[in-house]
């Protein structure tokens, strides 16, 4: 009897004891991860893009304040510049975005440092290759963008973006490309785009999560706490998550995309678990969304960040791009 009660209290001291411990390891990072990216530091470009622009765009909202932006040339423009050694100015090349006939992606970037991160920098590489302009920019309180984060926040500066690139472009087409936690911001704004009847050609989510709640629970760090239930998960964790404004509910949002997408997600990745990217993928399907999928074997060791090494990326984006076309016409 004694041994009894003495086992149940203790039983409930390691559980209280636990609490603290899940705000420390869960919460937390999960905190950091969205709304105080510790070191705000501009990277030393690894390699540099093939843009002749690394400054600093003003995009003036009065809400978020300045915006950090890159925008890279195609490789095309880019190579014609370098041969006869011009550095064109920044009104330059705002020019060659509203002259030329080539697409643009606006790139929503994941929730690590900056746009200067290198295995952005190669995405970027492949992406001005397929003669791509690319607009980089950086959330609010990222990089050298003014403010702070939050999801309203990140979604409004994405939008903000949207609406200034396709003020210069004009008619051309806009693709967004969304990473990681970027997956969850560019599908909310595609979404309200869809929503309104102008979305962009296309959406590339390169791996994705289907909702923060999976996201959470799928994250490695999650295995100490998988004896939490469901009720331990939402009173714990989703509760306090949303209250601050996270939801990240893109799975029901991809339902009202209209506009293509293409999703990309290696097998081997371990921060967003490849089933959280064949979840989203089923949503869309049950709603009928165009959706194309590819994922890379594992053995390829892309994880969460190196899908831009794959020899094929080129020609997958290309097919989507002549599909996006095709249904646009
Ligand atoms: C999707 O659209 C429907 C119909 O307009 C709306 O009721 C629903 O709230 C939208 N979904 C999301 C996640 O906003
Ligand atoms: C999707 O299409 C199928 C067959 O065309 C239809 O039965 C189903 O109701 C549709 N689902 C939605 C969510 O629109």
């Amino acid at each position: 009897m004694f041994i009894e009660i003495l086992l149940g209290l203790l039983r409930c001291c390691i559980i209280t004891a636990l609490i603290p411990v899940i705000f420390v390891v869960i919460i937390l990072p999960f905190f950091s991860a969205f709304f105080l990216p510790t070191i705000r530091s501009i990277h030393i470009l690894p390699q540099f893009p093939t843009t002749t622009n690394d400054g600093l765009w003003k995009c003036v909202d009065e809400r978020s304040g300045k915006i950090g932006v890159w925008h890279i040339l195609p490789s095309s423009l880019s190579l014609h510049y370098r041969k006869n050694g011009i550095q064109p100015s920044d009104e330059e090349m705002a020019e060659q975005l509203a002259r030329d006939d080539n697409r643009v992606i606006l790139y929503a970037h994941g929730n690590s440092f900056d746009r200067t991160m290198e295995h952005r920098v190669h995405l970027y590489n492949v992406l001005a290759k397929l003669d791509f302009h690319i607009i980089a920019f950086d959330y609010r309180g990222y990089g050298d963008s003014e403010g702070s984060p939050t999801e309203e926040g990140i979604v409004s500066d994405t939008r903000t973006m949207y609406e200034y690139v396709k003020a210069q472009v004009g008619q051309k087409t806009i693709f967004v490309w969304g990473h990681s936690m970027g997956t969850g911001v560019s599908t909310k704004v595609v979404m309200d785009l869809s929503m309104e009847g102008s979305p962009p050609r296309g959406l590339i989510l390169e791996s994705p999560f289907n909702n923060l709640h999976d996201a959470i629970v799928n994250h490695p760090l999650f295995i100490i706490f998988c004896w939490m239930n469901e009720f331990f998960v939402q009173n714990f964790l989703m509760k306090p998550l949303n209250r601050v404004g996270l939801h990240m509910e893109t799975d029901a949002r991809i339902a009202n995309v209209t506009c293509p997408i293409l999703i990309l997600h290696a097998q081997d990745d371990e921060t967003l678990p490849v089933k959280l990217g064949r979840r989203l993928r089923d949503s869309a399907l049950t709603a009928n969304r165009t959706v194309d999928y590819v994922e890379f074997e594992a053995s390829r060791r892309f994880g969460h960040k190196y899908i831009h090494k794959a020899k094929e990326l080129p020609e997958v984006v290309r097919s989507f791009i002549r599909k996006c076309d095709v249904m646009a016409s």
